[in-house]
C-alpha cells in the first residue's frame, strides 16, 4: 500500500464518519509565538479547541506538514524526522474516547491491515499534583476492543519499570502520556491546552530490538524504551485541559486531537525497517546512493540526515509563508539542515560543487502533487539551497584555519564550538569529530548553553519578521497596509512579475516589506516604484473589498501570497482608477482605508538585502 492510498483512505474513513476533510496549514506558525514551527496538525485548531467555533464544523480531519526541531539530534535512527506529515482528526466538543479509541483501532487493522496482536497501547496514569486522574476509562475501552479480537488485554503500571509483564496496555506518567504542543504538564506556559493521550504502538518484532542504544538499556525492554522494536504509530490526545495561574482547569469542552505518523505507518504498510525506505523517502535514498556511490545501508546516519534534512529545507523553504537561511528565528534551522546535510555529503565522500539540490528535487517530484507550493516554488528553493550550500563550503575553509588555532587546547570551550558554529556555520557535529580526531573533547552543554542565549535572541528577533500582520488598527497603520499593496504593485510593474511578497511588517512609524528579488534595486528603480505609488495615490484610486470563492479569485488573477491556507470563501482588496483600471487586486482580510489620496506622500527610505533571494524595503508616509 503507497502512502498515497494510506492517506487518501485515512481522510476517506474520517470523511465517511463525519468529518470535513481542511488543507494543511502552513508549517510557519500564524499568531502564535510559543514554537517557531508548526509541530503538529493541532496548531492551527488552538482557537477552536478552546471554543471558538469552527466554520467547517466540530469534526475535522487533515493530513498537516510537520517540522520539529527537537528531532533534529535524532535523526539517524531509521525511525526519526524533522518534517513528517502527520494524519489527523478532531471532535471539536463532539465525539470523545469511544469513538475515537474505536475508529482508530478499526482504521490500523481494517484499513491498513495491521494485525491486532502487534498493537499495543499505552494511557495516562494520572497526577495528583495537577490533578488529573488515572484514564481508567481508556483502559476500559482498549480492554473491550481487544476482547472482540480474542485478546485478553492485561493492564500494567509501568512504574515500578519491570518490563513487558505480558502486559498490553500500559500506564505511563506525565512525559509519555501528557501532550500539548510544548510538552508534558511543567513545561506548559499559562494559557496553553493540553491533556491525557494514548498510544498505540507496532510491536516492529524481538529481532529488531536495539536495547543497548537505549535510554533505558539498564532495565529491561518496554513498549516506551525507543529500543526500535516498539514504534508510535497513533496519539489520541484527549485535550480537556487549560493551563491557569493557578492551576489546570477544565476547557468548557472535550475536544479529540489525533494524530499519527504517515511515514511509519507507510514504513510498516509496505514491511520495512525503516522509515527511510518507505515510498516517502526510498527516492531520496536512491538518489543519494547515485551521487555518492555509497550504499544506504553502509552509512546510515548521513544518509539519513541529509534526506531528511534536504527534504525539511524544501518544505520551509517552499512553505506558502518560505522562510530563508539566516541566522535568526526560523531561518537559523534551514541554514542549519541545509549544512548539516551539506557536510555529511563529506562523510559519503561527494565531491565537486553544490549537490543538495538535485536531492531537493526528488523531494518536490514525491510530494509535489500533494503539496502544490513546492512544487511552485521549487526552483526558488533549488536556488536558495544551492546560494546556502556554496556560502557554506566558502566558510568551511576559512573555519578549518581557525580549528586550527585551538590545536593545543585539551577541550574545545562551548564559546569557541559557539564561535565556529555562528561565525563560519559549523554545526556541533562538525566541531566534535574534528575534535575528536586530535583527542581533544568539546563542552557540549556549555555549547548549547550559549545557542541557547542564541536562540532565545533569535526567537527575539524574528518576533513579527515572517508574520503578514499589522501592529494595531490605528489610523496610521492602515494607511500603511494600503500603501503595501500600491508597493507591490509598483514592484511588480517596474521589475517584473517574479517579484512575490515575502513578509510585511508595519508599525506606525514605517511598513517594511520583504519581497523576492535577486539582486540590489537600482537608483533608477527605486525612484521609479515611488513616483509609480505617489502617482496613484493622486489619482485619489478607490479602494474597494468583496468577497468571493477561492477559486474565482485565483483564477481571475488575484494576488494571493499565502493561497494554500486561505478559506474557500476570501475578500479581495482592490485599488482603481475613475477609468475602473486596476492597479492593485490582493487577497486579504483589511483593513484598508477607502480611497488612496488618504495616504500622503510615499518615500522609500531603505532598500536592502533581508535574506538571500529576497530584498526588505522601509517606506513612510508624510
Ligand atoms: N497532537 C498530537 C501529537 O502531535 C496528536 O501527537
Amino acid at each position: 500500500m503507497d502512502s498515497k492510498e494510506i492517506r487518501k483512505k485515512y481522510l476517506e474513513f474520517y470523511r465517511e464518519k463525519g468529518h470535513a476533510v481542511i488543507p494543511s496549514s502552513s508549517l510557519i506558525p500564524e499568531k502564535d509565538s510559543t514554537l517557531l514551527f508548526v509541530n503538529s496538525g493541532m496548531f492551527p485548531l488552538v482557537p477552536y479547541l478552546m471554543g471558538e467555533t469552527h466554520p467547517e464544523g466540530k469534526r475535522l480531519c487533515n493530513a498537516q506538514k510537520c517540522f520539529r526541531t527537537d528531532d533534529i539530534e535524532e535523526v539517524g535512527d531509521m525511525r526519526h524526522t524533522t518534517f513528517f506529515e502527520m494524519l489527523g482528526n478532531w471532535s471539536l466538543g463532539d465525539y470523545f474516547k469511544k469513538e475515537q479509541l474505536n475508529w482508530i483501532f478499526q482504521f490500523l487493522t481494517e484499513k491498513v491491515g495491521l494485525s491486532p496482536e502487534r498493537l499495543y497501547v499505552t494511557v495516562y496514569r494520572g497526577n495528583p499534583e495537577i490533578g488529573v486522574e488515572k484514564d481508567s476509562e481508556s483502559v476500559e475501552i482498549w480492554k473491550g476492543i481487544f476482547g472482540k479480537e480474542g485478546i485478553e488485554a492485561k493492564d500494567v503500571d509501568f512504574a515500578e519499570r519491570n518490563g513487558m509483564q505480558e502486559g498490553r496496555i500500559f500506564y505511563y506518567p506525565d512525559g509519555e502520556n501528557w501532550w500539548s504542543r510544548t510538552g508534558s504538564p511543567d513545561k506548559m506556559p499559562i494559557g496553553e491546552i493540553g491533556g491525557p493521550d494514548s498510544e498505540v504502538f507496532y510491536d516492529m518484532g524481538e529481532d529488531l530490538r536495539r536495547h543497548e542504544n537505549s535510554p533505558w538499556k539498564d532495565s529491561p525492554c518496554h513498549i516506551n524504551c525507543d529500543c526500535g522494536r516498539f514504534i508510535e504509530i497513533a496519539n489520541s490526545v484527549f485535550i480537556e485541559f487549560v493551563k491557569k495561574e493557578d492551576g489546570f482547569h477544565k476547557l468548557p469542552q472535550k475536544n479529540v486531537d489525533f494524530g499519527g505518523g504517515l511515514e511509519r505507518l507507510a514504513m510498516i504498510a509496505q514491511g520495512k525497517e525503516s522509515v527511510f525506505e518507505c515510498d516517502l523517502f526510498l527516492p531520496i535514498i536512491r538518489k543519494i546512493e547515485q551521487i555518492s556511490s555509497y550504499k544506504y545501508r553502509q552509512k546510515i546516519r548521513s544518509f539519513e540526515v541529509i534526506a531528511d534534512h534536504v527534504k525539511a529545507a524544501t518544505f520551509i523553504i517552499g512553505d506558502e509563508k518560505g522562510v530563508l537561511p539566516s541566522n535568526k528565528g526560523q531561518g537559523y534551522f534551514v541554514r542549519r539542515l541545509i549544512r548539516r546535510a551539506a557536510r555529511h555529503g563529506k562523510q559519503l565522500e561527494i565531491a565537486g560543487g553544490s549537490w543538495l539540490s538535485k536531492v531537493a528535487k526528488e523531494v518536490v517530484e514525491i510530494y509535489g502533487e500533494a503539496y502544490p507550493e513546492i512544487k511552485k516554488n521549487s526552483s526558488f528553493v533549488c536556488e536558495s539551497i544551492e546560494k546556502e550550500e556554496t556560502l557554506f563550503y566558502k566558510t568551511l575553509e576559512k573555519g578549518l584555519k581557525e580549528f586550527e588555532k585551538l590545536k593545543k587546547e585539551k577541550v574545545i570551550t562551548g564559546q569557541a564550538a559557539a564561535f565556529l558554529y555562528q561565525t563560519y556555520g559549523f554545526p556541533i557535529e562538525l566541531t566534535e569529530e574534528l575534535a575528536d580526531e586530535r583527542g581533544q573533547a568539546v563542552d557540549k552543554k556549555a555549547f548549547y548553553r550559549e545557542m541557547e542565549k542564541h536562540k532565545d535572541l533569535s526567537r527575539e528577533l524574528s518576533a513579527g519578521v515572517f508574520k503578514s500582520g499589522l501592529a494595531d488598527k490605528e489610523e496610521k497603520t492602515v494607511k500603511f497596509h494600503t500603501a503595501t499593496h500600491l508597493l507591490l504593485a509598483a514592484l511588480r510593474q517596474v521589475l517584473g512579475e517574479s517579484v512575490i511578497q515575502k513578509g510585511s511588517n508595519i508599525t506606525s512609524e514605517r511598513l517594511r516589506f520583504d519581497f523576492s528579488y535577486d539582486r540590489k534595486l537600482t537608483k533608477e528603480e527605486i525612484e521609479e516604484v515611488e513616483k509609480m505609488v505617489n502617482k496613484a495615490i493622486k489619482k485619489d484610486m478607490k479602494v474597494e473589498k468583496k468577497e468571493m470563492p477561492l477559486k474565482e479569485a485565483m483564477d481571475s488573477g488575484v494576488l494571493a501570497s499565502f493561497e494554500e491556507k486561505y478559506p474557500s470563501r476570501v475578500l479581495v482588496y482592490s485599488i482603481t482608477d475613475r477609468k475602473g483600471n486596476v492597479f492593485s487586486n490582493e487577497i486579504c482580510s483589511g483593513p484598508h482605508v477607502g480611497k488612496t489620496s488618504e495616504l500622503g506622500a510615499f518615500k522609500i527610505t531603505k532598500e536592502e538585502a533581508s535574506s538571500s533571494g529576497v530584498r526588505r524595503i522601509k517606506a513612510v508616509l508624510n
